[in-house]
C-alpha cells in the first residue's frame, strides 16, 4: 500500500489509500436525504425513550412521561380515575373499562344484579346477555373439563369422566341455588371402594342388580335377584329405589344417563358387568374445582342461568 500521488481534476474524492498499485478507495459524502433520515431516527428515539417504557436499570425499568387514564367501578359502586404509565397492560386495562362493549357490559351486568334468576331467564334480553356472557365465561373456566357445549367426557375410565350438563339428569341439583353453591364452592364427589364386602360371585349379583334398574338388555334375572338384597349396601346412598340422592351427590342408577360409568360406550353386556363391579370395588372420586375465588358473584350467577339451560330445565 503506498499514497497515491495525484487526483485528476473533475474525478471523485478518494481517501488517498491505493491497494496492489491502482485500487482506490471512494470517499464520496452520504447523500443527504440519507444523513436526514439517520439524524431522524436519533432524534425519534430520544423522543420515544422519554414518552414510553424503554430502558432497563437496577431491576425495574424507565416508565415513560406517557400515561394511560381511565374510569373504573370500585366494589362500593363509586367510580375512580385511574392514571397508569403507559404500557400494554394499562391500555388492555383501559379498553376492558371503558371500550363500547365493555361499558354495554357493565350496563348490562348492573341491569341483572338485582334481578332474580326467574326474572332474568324470563326476560329475553337479560337472558340472551346471560347466554353469551355465560358462554364465554363457560369456554374460559369449564369447557376444559365439561366439553365446549358442557357435553361432557365419558370415560372407560370412569375416575377421568366429567358429568354432561346439557341433560336433565343433575347428580347435585338444578336449582339455580343449587348450581350457584356448587361453582362457588367447587364438588367432591366421594363413593367409598366396597372391594372387601363384596367379592367374586356377589360382586358379580350386585352388578347384575344394578344393571337390571336401567332395564339393560342381557341382565340374568336370577343373578339380578341375589344382588337385589345386597343393594340395601347401596341404598343410604343410591336410594332403596336407586333413584339416587342429590343432597349426597349419589347419581340416578334407574335412568340411561350415565354420569362417570360409561355403560353406554361398552361394546357388549360383559363389559358393562365389568365396569359397573369395577366401581363397586374401587369406589368412585371425582374434584371439581372451587370458582369463588376466581369469579365474581355476578359471574357465577350468569353462568348458573347459562348452566341450568343447557341442561333443558
Ligand atoms: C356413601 C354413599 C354411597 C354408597 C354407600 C354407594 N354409593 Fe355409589 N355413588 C355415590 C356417589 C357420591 C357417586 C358419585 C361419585 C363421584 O361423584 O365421583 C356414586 C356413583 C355410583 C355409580 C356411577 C353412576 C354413574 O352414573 O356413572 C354407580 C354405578 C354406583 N355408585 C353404584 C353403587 C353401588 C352398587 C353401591 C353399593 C355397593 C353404591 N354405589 C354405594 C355414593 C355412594
Ligand atoms: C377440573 C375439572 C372441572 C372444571 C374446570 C369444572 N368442573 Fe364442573 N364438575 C367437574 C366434576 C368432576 C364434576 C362432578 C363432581 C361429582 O359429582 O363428583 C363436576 C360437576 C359439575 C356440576 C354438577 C352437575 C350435576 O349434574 O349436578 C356443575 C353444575 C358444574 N360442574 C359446573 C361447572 C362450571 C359452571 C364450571 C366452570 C366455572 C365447571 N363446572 C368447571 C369437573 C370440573
Amino acid at each position: 500500500m503506498s499514497q497515491s500521488p495525484e487526483i485528476k481534476k473533475g474525478q471523485v474524492e478518494t481517501t488517498g489509500h491505493v491497494w496492489d498499485g491502482d485500487l482506490r478507495e471512494y470517499n464520496n459524502p452520504l447523500p443527504r436525504w440519507w444523513l436526514w433520515a439517520f439524524y431522524g431516527t436519533i432524534v425519534f428515539a430520544v423522543v420515544y425513550w422519554i414518552l414510553y417504557p424503554a430502558w432497563p436499570y437496577a431491576g425495574t425499568y424507565t416508565k415513560g412521561v406517557e400515561t394511560v387514564s381511565f374510569t373504573v367501578k370500585e366494589p362500593n359502586g363509586q367510580e375512580k380515575t385511574v392514571t397508569e404509565h403507559w404500557n400494554s397492560r394499562a391500555l388492555f386495562n383501559k379498553d376492558m373499562e371503558s371500550s363500547p362493549s365493555a361499558l354495554a357490559q357493565k350496563e348490562w351486568l348492573a341491569k341483572v344484579k338485582d334481578m332474580s334468576f326467574e326474572q332474568i331467564a324470563a326476560n329475553p334480553d337479560t337472558l340472551n346477555f346471560a347466554r353469551s356472557m355465560g358462554h364465554a365465561l363457560f369456554g374460559d373456566h369449564c369447557a376444559a373439563c365439561h366439553g365446549t357445549g358442557g357435553q361432557g367426557v365419558l370415560s372407560m375410565n370412569p375416575e377421568a369422566s366429567y358429568p354432561n350438563l346439557t341433560d336433565d339428569a343433575w347428580i347435585h341439583g338444578s336449582s339455580y341455588e343449587k348450581i350457584v353453591q356448587d361453582i362457588t364452592n367447587g364438588i367432591h364427589g366421594n363413593m367409598p371402594a366396597f372391594g372387601a364386602l363384596f367379592q367374586g360371585e356377589k360382586r358379580a349379583d350386585l352388578a347384575q342388580y344394578v344393571l337390571s334398574l336401567s332395564h339393560q338388555s342381557g341382565v340374568n334375572e336370577e343373578a339380578a335377584n341375589r344382588g337385589k338384597a345386597l343393594f340395601a349396601t347401596c341404598a343410604g346412598c343410591h336410594g332403596a329405589t336407586g333413584a339416587g340422592n342429590q343432597m349426597i351427590g349419589a347419581p340416578n342408577l334407574t335412568d340411561q344417563s350415565w354420569d362417570f360409568v360409561d355403560i353406554s360406550g361398552a361394546k357388549d353386556y360383559d363389559e358393562k358387568l365389568k365396569l359397573i363391579e369395577g366401581v363397586i370395588a374401587n369406589g368412585l372420586n371425582h374434584q371439581m374445582p372451587k370458582f369463588g375465588d376466581r369469579l365474581s358473584p355476578e359471574q357465577i350467577r350468569l353462568l348458573a342461568v347459562y348452566v341450568r339451560q343447557l341442561g333443558g330445565s
